[in-house]
């Protein structure tokens, strides 16, 4: 197939093209500040997604078979320092996107979260419960689906995720990356015990949206996630240990405001059942990272 790719530089991007590219798919890769390092991809193209002009040019003249969009100002601190910025990347761009999918007859698979979830229930939600989301991250990726959804009422794909592992390009913006970088510096990290998540990693979720991209009898808003429910701290202490770090590095700490959902986990229905690939859990999200370099230094 020929796939359009946005956010090719980014953590799931990034393993989204190598799989792709690994399927024998022609892979054009869109990137912004930083080139993708995947091998084998058709064509690498610099833009600022958020000029529509030029992104809506390159879709027409490649009139790809599918439109991957793993773009996104996806750090909710980034969002609130920027928000104009973060409604043109999260919000336009999925619906420019949209419409040009319907335009082009291509299947679109849009990229969401489970910050749309507040986090108050205690059941793992369903693509079906209704969206509350805490702040202005999970605000946009909201408005996003609904946008994506309006504009390509035939065939999206929207696809909701956990928290990511595994090993960004540029080594410094998964889970671990970021609290490895925090405890080099001499920092101590508190990471909250009652704040409950299922990661997933990146390669896995990359496997989900490629059959997902392959699979036109498939569309809607799913679910996706790995196979476990830990705390943000028991995610920590696992890290360590795998990295061969002393446990006390990290504190454990609890949450002390409701922006931050206490429990964010999946109801995996219906795709769990119908994909190949299967959702695996921490121990495997643990053995795909490769170390970082100053921890051998
Ligand atoms: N990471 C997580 O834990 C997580 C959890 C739940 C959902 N998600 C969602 O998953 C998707 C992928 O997230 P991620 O973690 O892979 O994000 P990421 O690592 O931060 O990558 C974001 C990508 O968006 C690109 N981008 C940003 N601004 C752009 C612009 N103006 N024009 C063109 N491209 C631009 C970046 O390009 P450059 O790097 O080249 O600038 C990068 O390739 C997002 O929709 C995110 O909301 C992520």
């Amino acid at each position: 197939m020929k796939i359009l790719l946005t956010g090719s530089s980014g953590l799931l991007g990034h393993a989204y093209a190598l799989a792709a590219v690994r399927r024998g798919h022609t892979v054009t890769a869109l990137y912004h500040q930083n080139r993708p390092i995947a091998d084998g991809l058709a064509k690498m193209i610099q833009l600022d997604a958020s000029e529509p002009e030029e992104l809506t040019k390159i879709a027409i003249e490649l009139w790809p078979d599918a439109i991957v969009n793993c773009a996104a100002i996806s750090n909710a601190t980034s969002v609130e320092a920027d928000a104009m910025r973060a409604e043109k990347i999260n919000v336009a761009l999925p619906r420019l996107l949209a419409q040009l999918s319907t335009h082009l007859g291509a299947r679109l698979l849009h990229v969401s979260t489970d910050m749309v979830f507040d986090g108050q229930s205690e059941q793992p939600y369903r693509s079906t419960d209704m969206p509350a989301p805490t702040n202005l991250y999970g605000q946009t990726k909201l408005m996003a689906e609904r946008e994506v959804l309006e504009h390509n009422p035939e065939d999206p794909v929207v696809l909701r995720i956990p928290i990511l592992m595994g090993n960004s390009p540029g080594g410094r913006r998964s889970l671990h990356e970021k609290l490895i970088a925090v405890i080099q510096a001499g920092k101590k990290p508190k990471l909250f015990c009652d704040e409950m998540r299922q990661p997933c990693s990146a390669s896995n979720v990359a496997e989900v949206l490629l059959e997902l991209t392959e699979r036109r009898d498939l569309h809607g808003l799913f679910h996706w996630a790995g196979s476990e429910t830990l705390s943000r701290f028991e995610m920590g202490q696992r890290i360590l240990k795998h990295f061969g770090l002393p446990l006390d590095a990290i504190e454990s700490a609890c949450r002390d405001d409701d922006s931050r959902p206490a429990r964010l986990t999946f109801d995996l229905n219906p795709i769990v059942s119908k994909l190949k690939t299967k959702p695996i859990d921490f121990a495997a999200q643990l053995d795909e990272l490769t170390s970082i370099e100053p921890l051998n230094a």
